[in-house]
């Protein structure tokens, strides 16, 4: 693929913006600046320097975020700042076209912090939030009241919710503390941890998500930080949500 190509599909602006980027001298691959935009180049395992920045080829874009609270998950947001800002301009606009960049897959609320994934790959979002593939999400939730058995075993047996004609059941619940639970959901309801919880007699006072799919948000990603996922995490991803 020639350089401008690359660079137009990886988000860094219109075909004319990436002719400019290029000829200007602010790319480098493998450390030389190339200045022809026709320069032809194998796209697998390259990485390339746009103004300092080093950055991989990647045909579609997988990554995960450490969701901090204050932040909604909508690109346009109402009361607190997009999610979207926490991203490279790239990431938002690869692929062109209205529906550009990367999206979330699933909303978490603002005031909940935690592992956010997000890919440009329409069949992955699909995979990971659709109902049907019961992809496992385990939240920690801190809550208002002492936490009991009672509550724990009705949780895992369903409650009922206002918009489900059927009751919604935690795929796993263990309690760590007087107030801290771990839940496991397999699907997405509006609010559903902290309706669940309501239902109970409870209330969250916080919400983190610790793990979708199997994936864990490591210690090693501080809040409103993304990384990518590796290609073994995808396809675990994509496996582990298998029909
Ligand atoms: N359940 C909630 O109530 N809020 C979230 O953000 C995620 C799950």
């Amino acid at each position: 693929m020639n350089l401008q190509d690359i660079l137009f599909s990886q988000g860094f602006g219109t075909r004319r913006v990436c002719a400019g980027l290029v000829q200007q001298g602010w790319v480098s691959v493998e450390g030389v600046v190339v200045t022809d935009t026709l320069a032809e180049f194998d796209t697998a395992n390259l990485t390339f320097t746009v103004q300092g920045v080093q950055w991989p080829f990647r045909e579609r874009a997988y990554l995960m975020l450490h969701k901090p609270a204050g932040y909604e998950c909508s690109q346009k947001p109402g009361m607190y700042p997009s999610i979207y800002t926490l991203l490279p301009s790239p990431l938002r606009m690869r692929g062109g076209g209205a529906a550009a960049g990367v999206q979330a897959v699933g909303r978490l609320d603002q005031d909940t912090t935690g592992l956010l994934l997000l890919s440009d790959d329409g069949k992955f979002i699909h995979r990971m939030s659709s109902p049907r593939h019961h992809v496992p999400k385990l939240y920690e939730v801190t809550t208002k009241h002492p936490l009991d058995g009672a509550q724990v075993a009705r949780l895992l047996a369903g409650v009922v919710l206002d918009d489900s004609p059927v009751p919604v059941k935690a795929a796993a619940a263990s309690v760590l503390s007087s107030h801290v639970l771990h839940l496991t959901l397999t699907e997405g309801k509006y609010h559903q941890v902290k309706r669940m919880l309501a239902a109970v007699g409870n209330r969250v006072e916080a919400l983190h998500r610790a793990s979708v799919g199997g994936l864990r948000l490591g210690p090693d990603l501080p809040s409103g930080q993304w990384r990518w996922l590796s290609a073994d995490e995808t396809a675990a991803l994509y496996a582990g949500s298998a029909t």
